[in-house]
């Protein structure tokens, strides 16, 4: 399969057996702009050696794969909806093949980021915790309600996720956390704050904190509150289908297929750095 026609973008798709990976390939078939190189899932996934088209018709012979090397096998770039654990051997097969990659899974560790950013070094690379647009922009707007408001107004993220999700606070939520201190022109390591339940700790002046819930089938919602005496701001945003985070993250690989080597962010797919 050819890697790249003038009208299509050989998509490697890792995570592509799970609930957002579904989603992705349900965007595919019909969809000129982009062709199924490669579909990942775990090495010992169940979907392993099926054909994709198990899931979705309409779909080239494309059949589950478990090496990443393997996934990526004649791509342009590379979309990422698998698991935390599975970054590191992503990263090295990017790096392998020099395909850019669009990391969509969440819940990295500092040690994880930081490899993440040595790959973007020598293959273009989008971190991006939440691909729709409606949340990049809310980012932006975070940072400008911070910097105008200041610190006589508490902050307070506040997420609500299904059942299975597994990282806590949500990426998306850190994201905003880093927005709030950027608009207050500090680190979110220095403002943020985990109060302890069955304590009688007040809430730092100036600090950042979080609180999330995990029920149900949720898909996403985040609520950005500033609170002073006397009024209150809140930005909320909500995501009722997953599609939405699909639909951002093939806006973002067509996007990142023709950038240079860097770290970017979905404000970056946007224009609005
Ligand atoms: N950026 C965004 O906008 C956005 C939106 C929603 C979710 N997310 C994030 O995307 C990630 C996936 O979410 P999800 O709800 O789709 O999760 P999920 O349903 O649990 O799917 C996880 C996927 O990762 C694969 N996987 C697990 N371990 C692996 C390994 N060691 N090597 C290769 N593949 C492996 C799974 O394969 P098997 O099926 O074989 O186990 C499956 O395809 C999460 O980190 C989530 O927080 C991001």
């Amino acid at each position: 399969m050819s890697a790249q026609t003038r009208t299509s973008l050989a998509v490697a798709l890792m995570g592509a057996s799970g609930r957002m990976g579904r989603e992705v390939l349900a965007l595919l078939p019909g969809n000129a702009g982009f062709t199924l190189s490669g579909a990942g899932c775990s090495p010992e996934g169940g979907l392993l050696g099926q054909p994709v088209s198990l899931l979705q018709k309409g779909l080239p012979d494309v059949y589950f794969e478990g090496d990443p090397a393997k996934v990526l096998s004649g791509a342009s770039v590379a979309i990422d909806f698998s698991l935390p654990s599975a970054t590191a051997g992503h990263l090295d097969a990017c790096r392998e093949r020099g395909v850019p990659l669009l990391l969509c899974a969440t819940g990295h560790d500092a040690s994880q980021l930081e490899a993440i950013r040595e790959l973007s070094k020598t293959v273009p690379v989008l971190l991006a915790a939440n691909t729709s647009l409606g949340v990049t922009l809310l980012n932006r707007l975070v940072e400008i309600a911070a910097a105008t408001l200041g610190e006589q107004f508490d902050a307070e993220i506040s997420e609500i996720h299904h059942r299975n999700k597994r990282d806590l606070p949500s990426g998306t939520a850190l994201k905003l956390g880093e927005a709030v201190a950027r608009g207050r022109k500090a680190e979110l390591a220095e403002l943020a704050e985990n109060r302890i339940p069955g304590t009688s700790q007040l809430r730092s002046p100036g600090s950042i904190g979080f609180s999330a819930v995990r029920a149900g089938d949720v898909v996403g919602e985040h609520t950005v509150m500033f609170a002073s005496d006397g009024e209150r701001l809140e930005l909320v945003h909500k995501v009722s289908k997953r599609s939405t985070f699909a639909r951002g993250a093939l806006k973002a690989a067509q996007w990142l297929a023709n950038q240079p080597p860097g770290l970017y962010e979905m404000s970056d797919v946007l224009g609005l750095n």
